[in-house]
């Protein structure tokens, strides 16, 4: 759907590497151009008419953030990307609210920036952090948070979907369970926000974050959404312009109000624009038509693939776009270059889940992860160049 939006779909490629970053859609560029061609201008400093202009555009963006997943707007924060958000409700919050023995449940199929920070804490503070076991199927399961749930567990902290299996969380459980035993509770979007509807509200979360470049918007942009009354307890990581009222000699200094002090320095604010337009965006075409969408296009392919029979799959049950695999016997990479061969992109390696080698007994996977714009054509050209792996050694050396 929707194909013709996107210039680098012009492109001789078949683009499914949507978890590592999706493509734009004209309009989303379009907007920023217009921020640089038109009405270039910092936020919040100036009083002529192109910085009104600008201001307008940038700050209504937290509404529409706020109508995109259920949340106020002045609960929304723009960071650099889903990182930096993670990054600061660990060194923000948690840092201050923690205290040594303390335990964070993770688990193994988390991606590199839900899990270092809270070693990083866990170096500092000395919390503790346990890993949930998998299930059968690699997935994530209340029932398995449960069992290692603990009067000393304070936070739970996942990806609503993980960027490699692809599963699903049951957040609104989860996030339920969570809440009536005072648990905090930390989610990674990244891979959620972009493919299905997210209610923050209902869904009882916490703080959420998660990147603008992963749902049809740019680089260098996310978003932390906090609950209003946890945001009033966080501390700003990074202090600087644009976020206090003023700083004296005596180091006696006032910070603006929430969310502004959590953002010092000139922010992404062609980004912010552009973000905004992918929201609007999304929401036209309607987030639940986008997540079935992608799961029917899982459904073809392994349905396709299965005749193949060197072809493993870690994940043919997964409610997303994502599919990770491998050709028996063949390093992902040399998988990934073979396919490149065709034109065809696809992200291959740990993806950034070092830990999840411990459940799955393998390090490295070749991973689709299909967005709205693919088709049922593009599939069956994959299945058609897999089937002919044989031929994999020759066309690549
Ligand atoms: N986190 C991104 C991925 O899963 C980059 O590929």
């Amino acid at each position: 759907m929707n194909r013709e939006d996107f210039p680098m779909l012009k492109e001789d490629i078949i683009y499914f590497d949507n978890g590592a970053t999706t493509l734009k859609p004209k309009v989303v560029i379009d907007s920023m151009n217009k921020y640089y061609l038109k009405h270039t201008s910092n936020i919040h400093r100036g009083d002529y008419e192109a910085a009104v202009k600008t201001n307008e555009l940038y700050d209504d963006v937290r509404r529409l953030v706020g109508e995109f997943i259920n949340c106020d707007g002045n609960e929304v924060i723009y960071t650099s990307g889903a990182t930096m958000s993670l990054n600061m409700v660990v060194f923000g919050y948690m840092k201050k609210h923690l205290k040594k023995g303390d335990e964070v449940l993770l688990n193994k199929g988390e991606h590199a920036s839900n899990v270092l920070p809270w070693i990083k804490l866990s170096e500092e503070i000395g919390i503790v952090i346990k890993y949930v076991p998998l299930n059968k199927n690699y997935e994530l399961t209340l029932d398995n948070i449960k069992k290692c749930v603990t009067k000393k567990t304070k936070v739970i902290s996942l990806a609503h979907v993980s960027n490699v299996i692809g599963d699903v969380r049951d957040v609104k459980k989860i996030g339920k369970f969570a809440h009536d035993n005072k648990i905090l509770f930390n989610v990674d979007g990244a891979q959620s926000v972009p493919h299905m509807k997210v209610d923050f509200k209902n869904s009882y979360i916490d703080f959420l974050s998660f990147s603008g470049h992963k749902m049809c918007g740019p680089t260098g942009v996310g978003i932390l959404v906090g609950r209003y009354d946890l945001l009033k307890e966080m501390e700003p990581v990074f202090y600087g312009g644009g976020m206090n009222n003023y700083f004296e000699e005596d180091n006696s200094y006032e910070l603006k109000n929430i969310p502004t002090k959590f953002e010092a320095g000139t922010p992404p604010i062609a980004e912010v624009i552009g973000l905004g337009e992918a929201i609007k965006y999304l929401m036209s075409i309607g987030m639940d038509k986008i997540h079935d969408y992608e799961v029917e296009l899982k459904k073809y392919f392994i349905n396709k693939v299965k005749d193949i029979n060197n072809i493993v799959i870690y994940n043919n049950n997964s409610d997303s776009g994502i599919i990770s695999f491998n050709i028996k016997d063949i390093f992902a990479q040399d998988t990934a270059v073979y396919l490149n061969h065709y034109n065809i992109c696809v992200r291959a390696g740990n993806h950034c889940t070092k830990l999840l080698k411990d459940e799955i007994g393998i390090k490295n996977t070749v991973r689709v992860s299909m967005y709205f714009y693919n088709t049922y054509e593009e599939i069956d050209k994959l299945v058609e160049v897999l089937k002919n792996n044989n031929d994999i050694y020759k066309v690549i050396i």
